[in-house]
């Protein structure tokens, strides 16, 4: 088991195939000059697979699969096989874009969850958000896998003035589809535009779905990241990720593996433990996880409080978005 120093034990891994998207999301990647990772660079299938078999060995039952976006790398297909043959559940987070192209390698990999990436339900905003016109393609791919029985949460990033009014039509949704959606406080990265006055809260999301819906809060998981409400009569359910206004970091059980081989112990952490390296010249990485995850700070990276009113995102160190994979 790999327990940190508050006797958090580790058991899901998040693993990013690659820091590049096919879709340019402003909250994600940094506008400036955004040079993708190259290929030579990446962890490569089998090291994937090496890593993770360390990782489930010493307790990780759960890896996740991020990116980016997982699917543009070429070789995806190989690394879900490989992965799929570990005895731990294998998941993925992508913006749907590609799904249509993977149903079939999923299914067989014994994927049966998928969490997907979409912050509007209106194609014209999806293209100014995305700046990317594939709103169509997302949403058939959603209904494919919700058709082909995977289970399917939409995350939704919700920032005041963008889609906030928005909120109550992603609920609509759920009314006769099993999708179950997550609204997300909008969160600080590198470059992102973050301003605290563009976050919606918990409180704010719940006020809006109360003034047209009766709501049941649903018993979760210790280690859950949303908290998840049903309606009565709704085939879905919807659900909060309060990172700001409200921290689940007391049930955190996550690690989180960069596409260039790094290891974080948190979203929000400042340092890396790099694995790849010491992997690729024989040596054991094991001590090297004991190490990063004893080091791991009690909530968000010991880099801010929920009082997130008064941050400045300059005062936080860290990555961008889109080469941690959320
Ligand atoms: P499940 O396994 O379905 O619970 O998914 P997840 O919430 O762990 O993963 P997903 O990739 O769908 O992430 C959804 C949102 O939750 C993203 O905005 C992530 O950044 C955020 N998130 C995921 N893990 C953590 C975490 O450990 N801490 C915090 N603060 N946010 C997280
Ligand atoms: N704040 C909150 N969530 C974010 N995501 C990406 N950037 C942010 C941000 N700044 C979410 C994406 C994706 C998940 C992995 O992380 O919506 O679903
Ligand atoms: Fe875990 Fe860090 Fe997320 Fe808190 S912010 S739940 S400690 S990864």
């Amino acid at each position: 088991m790999i327990i940190d120093t508050f006797g958090r034990s580790h058991t899901y891994l998040r693993i990013s195939l690659t820091d590049n998207c096919n879709l340019r999301c402003f909250y994600c990647m940094p506008e400036e000059n955004y040079t993708f990772t190259p290929a030579s660079r990446l962890m490569q299938t089998e090291e994937i697979e090496a890593l993770a078999k360390i990782f489930v060995a010493n307790g990780v039952d759960k890896v996740r699969l991020t990116g980016g976006e997982p699917l543009v790398r070429k070789d995806a297909g190989e690394i879900i096989a490989a992965l799929s043959k570990l005895p731990a559940s294998l998941t993925l987070t992508t913006n749907a874009t590609r799904l249509h192209e993977f149903a079939d390698t999923l299914q067989e990999a014994g994927v049966r969850s998928l969490n997907i990436s979409l912050d509007t339900l209106q194609a014209q905003k999806f293209m100014m958000l995305t700046r990317r016109d594939q709103f169509r393609q997302v949403r058939d791919n959603i209904d494919l896998m919700i058709g082909r029985g995977f289970h399917v949460k939409v995350n939704a990033v919700i920032m005041k003035g963008l889609n906030d009014n928005e909120i109550n039509d992603f609920v609509e949704w759920t009314r006769d589809t099993p999708v179950h959606v997550r609204f997300i406080e909008f969160m600080p990265f590198s470059g992102n535009r973050w301003a605290s006055n563009k976050v919606v809260t918990l409180h704010e999301i719940l006020a809006t779905v109360q003034q047209q819906f009766t709501i049941t809060p649903l018993a979760g998981d210790q280690h859950d990241t949303a908290k998840a409400f049903s309606i009565p009569g709704h085939l879905g359910t919807f659900a909060v990720i309060s990172t700001m206004s409200t921290p689940f970091c007391s049930g955190c059980n996550r690690m989180r593996l960069t596409a260039d081989g790094k290891l974080k112990n948190c979203l929000f952490s400042r340092e890396e433990t790099d694995l790849l390296t010491p992997l690729r010249k024989g040596d054991d990485v094991l001590p090297l996880i004991l190490q990063n995850i004893a080091g791991k700070k009690k909530e968000l990276g010991g880099q801010f409080t929920e009082d997130f009113q008064h941050l400045h995102p300059e005062d936080i160190d860290n990555r961008s978005m889109i080469t941690i994979g959320g």
